[in-house]
């Protein structure tokens, strides 16, 4: 059983944002990623989209920052800039945790 003092921990964690990322729900965006990259991640449908699976979490999180602020710049580029423009950090965190664990 928790006690008042753990649970009090839990939510100022919660509040600062710690643990966060991981506790986020991203199923609807994942969904939303699916359509062009594949429920897998590797675009098995659309090969020119890039695998995204089992890539390093690091450089998931990196470059999706890098679409949002339009700091990539290429023909297709605009497509992923609106495609995680709507997305704080701690979603593209938890996304980029989700395909970096996907074989
Ligand atoms: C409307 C289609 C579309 C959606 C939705 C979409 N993507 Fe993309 N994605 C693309 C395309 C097209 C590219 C290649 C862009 C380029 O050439 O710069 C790309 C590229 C990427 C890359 C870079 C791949 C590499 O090899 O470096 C990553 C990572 C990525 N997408 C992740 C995501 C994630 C995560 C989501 C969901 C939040 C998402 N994408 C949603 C179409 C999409």
């Amino acid at each position: 059983m928790r006690t008042p003092a753990l649970t009090l921990l839990a939510i100022l964690g919660a509040i600062a944002g710690g643990a966060e990322a991981a506790d986020r729900d991203v199923t609807a965006h994942l969904q939303h990623c699916a359509d062009c990259h594949g429920a897998d991640g590797r675009s098995s449908a659309l090969p020119a989209n890039g695998r995204i699976a089992g890539q390093h979490r690091e450089y998931l999180v990196y470059i999706l920052k890098q679409y949002r602020t339009g700091g990539i710049r290429g023909v297709n580029s605009g497509i992923m800039s609106n495609a995680v423009r709507h997305l704080d950090d701690a979603d593209i965190e938890a996304i980029a945790q989700h395909y970096s664990t996907l074989p």
